[in-house]
């Protein structure tokens, strides 16, 4: 195929290079893929299905994102794999030229497939759109991520819900693990470009963590992401979860908490050595009028940001808050107006951007802790 402004060089290999560890934990470094470079921590704002909801990609790209995420379930259902396979890859198809990693499948048919029967083999579930059934195995997984022309595909796993046994959890693990096999097994070979992370799970059970890292890292992958959080488990389970698992992954590649989380998250998980996050809450709060702000979250549909004249968060940079109210976007909230959706979003999105963007900074001054200080309290300054 001839290159073009949305083809990828495979044979360039995929690369992590770790800048620096600060005192307290916190690392900055930055990824190197033939689509472009990450610079981590990173935030990866959710393209579910293939848009980030209300914005457009240069939107996105301004907001300072390198890369964003997308769902191999629901790209699978629809248009459908093969289509955006012919019709130019996903890049293209949406008109985004930087990276783009994929999540599995094997998350979203457990959160939103109905009836779903998982077996060895694979998992049977009917679509969320129309009832049809569907059958997703690592090999189909790797196939489809493949042809959307994924950056960093995602072995398929099983997420066990919280709370679940010990020794559901224990048998679950083993089978992500013979998962994690097949999709390395069924990834096209001689394409180094082209990423593809294991999923370490064991639930809320430190030792089941310890095993599952310990057996997904002797197979090679060239990231590792801690899965199964952030499932409705209590605040203080993640964050002893996070005490220990990341030290069960090598420095050396890049680390990676899926479906995480609210910014005190993002510090404390950053704190403890993670790399990369997504999670759909700046996107989805935004559209539900939930901001974020310097002093904490405010929701723009209350009544006393009626008449207020002051920017959403006065501190903030973003195309919203240099040059709308309060007062206009609880307007734009209370009509259900288009534009709100995309000027709260805009503003959610800079936020995250800009709070990894002064994590990096206070890592590469080494001084992470204070940032982390003066970050809780302020975010925790005013309550609604
Ligand atoms: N997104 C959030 N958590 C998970 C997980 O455990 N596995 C996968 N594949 N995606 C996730
Ligand atoms: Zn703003």
């Amino acid at each position: 195929a001839p290159a073009d402004r949305f083809s990828a060089e495979l044979s360039t290999p995929f690369t992590f290079t770790l800048h620096n560890t600060d005192a307290s934990g916190a690392r900055r470094g930055v990824m190197h893929t033939p689509r472009g470079s990450i610079e981590t921590p990173a935030f990866m704002p959710v393209g579910t299905q293939g848009s980030v909801k209300a914005m457009t990609p240069q939107e996105v790209e301004k907001l300072g994102a390198q890369i964003i995420l997308g769902n191999t379930y629901h790209l699978f259902l629809r248009p459908g794999h093969e289509r955006v396979q012919q019709l130019g890859g996903l890049h293209r198809f949406m008109n985004w030229r930087g990276p783009i990693l994929t999540d599995s499948g094997g998350y979203q048919v457990f959160s939103l497939g109905e009836l779903n029967k998982i077996s060895e083999d694979g998992v049977t579930f009917r679509s969320h759109i129309d009832g049809s059934k569907q059958f997703i195995s690592p090999e189909i997984s790797i196939q489809i991520q493949q042809a959307l022309g994924s950056d960093i595909m995602m072995q398929f796993d099983e997420c066990p819900p919280y709370p679940a046994q010990r020794d559901y959890v224990a048998n679950s693990l083993e089978l992500t693990l013979r998962w994690g096999r097949r999709s390395l097994a069924a990834k096209t070979p001689n394409q180094p470009g082209r990423a593809l992370f294991g999923i370490v799970q064991g639930g809320m059970y430190a030792d089941l963590r310890e095993i599952s890292a310990q057996r997904t890292l002797e197979m090679g992958f060239d990231g590792y992401a801690l899965g199964g959080l952030s499932v409705g488990e209590p605040k203080a389970l993640m964050e002893e979860v996070l005490s220990y698992a990341p030290a069960f992954l090598p420095a050396d590649k890049p680390r990676y908490l899926m479906g995480v989380g609210k910014p005190p998250d993002l510090v404390m998980a950053v704190e403890r050595g993670i790399d990369m996050f997504d999670c759909v809450l700046p996107t989805r709060n935004a559209r539900n009028g939930q901001l974020l702000t310097r002093y904490g979250p405010i929701n723009i549909k209350r009544a006393e940001y009626r008449e207020s004249l002051e920017a959403v968060d006065p501190s903030c940079g973003c195309d919203c808050c240099q040059n709308y109210s309060r007062a206009y976007i609880h307007h734009l909230f209370r009509t259900n107006e288009i534009l709100g959706m995309r000027l709260m979003t805009l503003h959610n999105l800079h936020y995250y951007q800009t709070l990894m963007a002064e994590m990096r900074q206070a890592i590469s001054q080494g001084d992470f802790a204070a940032f982390k200080a003066n970050f809780l309290h302020n975010y925790f300054a005013v309550t609604e």
